[in-house]
């Protein structure tokens, strides 16, 4: 008995010992293992009392339970005070600064200029009347040139080096082919304008293999030259400013009779040709006009290609024009080179918000 005693006091030491070294919550479930556990020596004590003399299974057993009862609210005590240090230490460690500004925010991107202009000169057209239509890249020779008044081997092809896809295909090399394709699929009367790059095999400041157009065609009973005219001015003012004048000079093209190319007044000089210092304005070249687009009436040819669609020359008549929205842009913003659309030089691009 007195050796049980004892030991038993020699458990309580130990553990009491190792409880208060222990470092965290963990390491005090190990504890608990170790002294209180199934298969420790105090729970092997308690175990066996009924093997030990009657006499000594009272002050034995009261002394292992009162050992038991120490270690557990030791550990019980201690652990508490481990767990709140140890949710101390992890809320420091994942503490969020909420007045810390965020991400800085990605800047913002910006539409191209070709697409600003473009989505422009749809605007000023769809107020006017006009549907937005679209055609193919790869176009048939057919619709791009044939169709057009310019049947293989017509000179007027030369006008635009085309690249070809096969003998009868091509890169479109104009919006104009669009004017009979729309046609073929309405009736009279139509009112679009056909946005859409085009190809050709050109490159230097004011050329680039590719390009974008719009193209407008009009097509109704009693439409005349004065209706284009109007048109064009009213687009002209538009995008230029109010104080804007036009004027159409005759040109050939295969698809109008008559054709006209229509300039603007120039916005560097007001139309004078000279600037304030009495130079002569480089932009219009002294002229005070600049050429912005070409334009016509409908060759009544045209309509043969869609006979069948209610395009009669006698009773219905059109006009046509076609732009370069480049060329536009560049006159608007004094881009001084069609190459620097699509080298994508951000210092470019970015002036344009
Ligand atoms: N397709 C012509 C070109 O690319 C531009 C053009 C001229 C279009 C007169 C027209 C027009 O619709 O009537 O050079």
């Amino acid at each position: 008995m007195p050796d049980a005693a004892e030991r038993l006091q020699q458990l309580r030491e130990e553990a009491e010992t190792a409880v208060r070294a222990a470092r965290s919550s963990s390491e005090l479930e190990d504890l608990r293992v170790r002294f209180l556990g199934r298969r420790s020596e105090l729970t092997g004590v308690l175990r066996s009392i009924g093997e030990l003399p009657a006499s000594e299974r009272g002050p034995v057993g009261q002394a292992a339970n009162s050992v038991r009862e120490a270690v557990e609210s030791l550990l019980t005590e201690h652990g508490r005070v481990l767990q709140s240090a140890e949710l101390d230490a992890r809320l420091v460690a994942d503490r969020v600064d909420v007045t810390l500004p965020g991400d800085p925010p990605s800047p913002n991107g910006r539409l191209h200029l070709v697409t600003q202009t473009r989505r422009e000169i749809e605007d000023i057209f769809t107020g006017l009347g006009f549907s937005v239509v679209e055609g193919p890249e790869i176009e048939l020779d057919y619709y791009n040139f044939t169709a057009l008044n310019m049947p293989p081997a017509h000179p007027a092809r030369a006008m635009q080096d085309t690249f070809y896809v096969s003998d009868d295909v091509v890169l479109r090399t104009h919006t104009s082919p669009v004017q009979v394709r729309t046609m073929e699929t309405h009736e009279p009367p139509v009112y679009v304008i056909v946005p859409g790059r085009v190809y050709r095999r050109d490159s230097d400041a004011t050329h680039t293999p590719m390009f974008h157009q719009v193209e407008g065609l009009a097509v109704d009973e009693d439409i005349t030259l004065a209706d284009l005219k109007g048109v064009l001015l009213e687009f002209v003012r538009e995008i230029f400013g109010r104080e804007r004048e036009i004027r159409l000079r005759s040109s050939y093209f295969p698809f109008t009779e008559p054709s006209v190319e229509c300039d603007v007044s120039c916005f560097a000089c007001g139309g004078a040709g000279t600037l304030r210092d009495g130079s002569r304005d480089p932009l219009c070249k002294g002229s005070g006009w600049i050429e912005i687009l070409g334009a016509g009436m409908v060759d009544p040819n045209l309509y043969g290609f869609v006979a069948d669609r209610g395009y009669d020359p006698e009773r219905v008549q059109g006009f046509a024009f076609g732009m370069g929205i480049e060329r536009i842009a560049m006159l608007r913003h004094g881009v001084p080179d069609l190459r620097m659309f699509f080298e994508n030089d951000l210092r470019f691009l970015e002036q344009f918000a």
